[in-house]
């Protein structure tokens, strides 16, 4: 097969940050995908609805023209956020879901919840009115291994979530793990997961063979090689309960490489051409759609698409461009490392 034409995805995970970045960054995604879900770990972080609206118009005066693209914004949930002012900004669809991170877990969250059942009351008034929670399924207890961070996030929060409120709609985003896949497999229909291109692209070593490899470094961290080959099969394998989210994270390249050097993957760039790849290399381009095109919506209760993309197959692999430029900061963009021969045709 040489070219393949499918819906337009949405990528249901990004971080477009603020300002320069943003501008940088947006048209690396609004070039591809027609939607995303937009994360709120700002600093300071999007906490209501007002403040969900003015991102929302920072982020639309940044699209390209030529672009036809809808933010989908987030609210970070803490420990004090106003279930009533939640509920209020859902229902004037001034913001489509609300996310939640323990503290700590990852980049700026340092507002994040402590204790899960604080927030109990908050998450029964989202499931009440259909408002979708989006999960950083990970516990930060020093004594946790950082690899056993999602397995520990399940068995002591997520499982107590979904028993306690079947009905609300869960996304456990960015999954790494063969547990993860299992547990959402069979778990209530409500909830679902997303994931990543670099999980399914790379397992761990590639943050440590050969040297250190700051630009592989995100959280939740890379796995081993059986988790990646558990993501690889229920992406590809056509479930309708697991989806595209990029996890796309810009940061500059001067604060990767460096001696405390920070988590997140910029992959928006070539994210459909890696995966178009992968989903060959796994015998299953038919199943490409349902996975970065129609699953999301469908479980965010969205139409799909209207217009379409086309993929072509080149005779030779494509030539990534390394990085953008934010002034004189460099943000490199993700190379998985193998050879990609398919391109999206603008
Ligand atoms: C994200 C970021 O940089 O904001 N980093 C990451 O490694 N994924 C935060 C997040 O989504 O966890
Ligand atoms: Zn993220």
């Amino acid at each position: 097969m040489k070219e393949i034409e499918i819906i337009k995805p949405d990528d249901w995970h990004v971080h477009f940050r603020d300002d320069d970045i943003l501008k940088a960054v947006i048209p690396e995604t609004t070039r591809h995908f027609a939607r995303s879900i937009v994360m709120p770990n700002l600093t300071p972080p999007i906490l209501n609805g007002k403040q969900a609206i003015k991102y929302k118009e920072r982020i639309k005066n940044a699209i390209p023209k030529a672009h036809n693209f809808e933010p989908l914004m987030t609210i970070y949930l803490t420990e004090n956020t106003d279930k009533f002012e939640l509920c209020k900004s859902y229902q004037e669809e001034l913001v489509f879901a609300a996310k939640l991170y323990p503290a700590g877990a990852t980049t700026n969250s340092d507002s994040g919840v402590k204790d899960i059942k604080k927030i109990m009351p908050v998450l029964e008034t989202m499931s009440e009115v259909g408002m979708p929670l989006l999960i950083h399924g990970e516990v930060t207890h020093k004594e946790v291994d950082i690899f056993d961070r999602e397995k520990v996030f399940i068995d002591q929060n997520l499982d107590f979530i979904c028993k306690e409120l079947p009905e609300l709609k869960i996304t456990l985003e960015h999954i790494t793990t063969k547990e993860a896949t299992e547990y959402v497999y069979e778990g209530n229909e409500n909830l679902v997961a997303s994931i990543t291109p670099h999980h399914l692209a790379l397992n761990r070593n590639s943050i440590f063979v050969g040297g250190i490899k700051p630009h592989n470094y995100c959280l939740p961290i890379l796995k081993r090689e059986k988790h990646r080959k558990a993501l690889i099969k229920v992406a590809t394998n056509g479930s309708k309960k697991f989806f595209l989210g990029t996890d796309t994270a810009p940061h500059f390249a001067s604060d990767k490489e460096n001696c405390c050097g920070c988590a997140g993957i910029f992959n928006a760039s070539y994210c459909i051409s890696i995966l178009t790849q992968i989903f060959e290399d796994a015998k299953s381009l038919k199943n490409l759609e349902s996975f970065i095109s129609i699953n999301g919506a469908s479980h965010y209760q969205l139409p799909s698409n209207s217009t379409k993309i086309k993929i072509i197959k080149k005779d030779y692999p494509i030539k990534f461009k390394k990085f953008i430029l934010v002034g004189s900061e460099k943000i490199m963009i993700f190379n998985p490392g193998f050879k990609t021969f398919w391109e999206v045709k603008n």
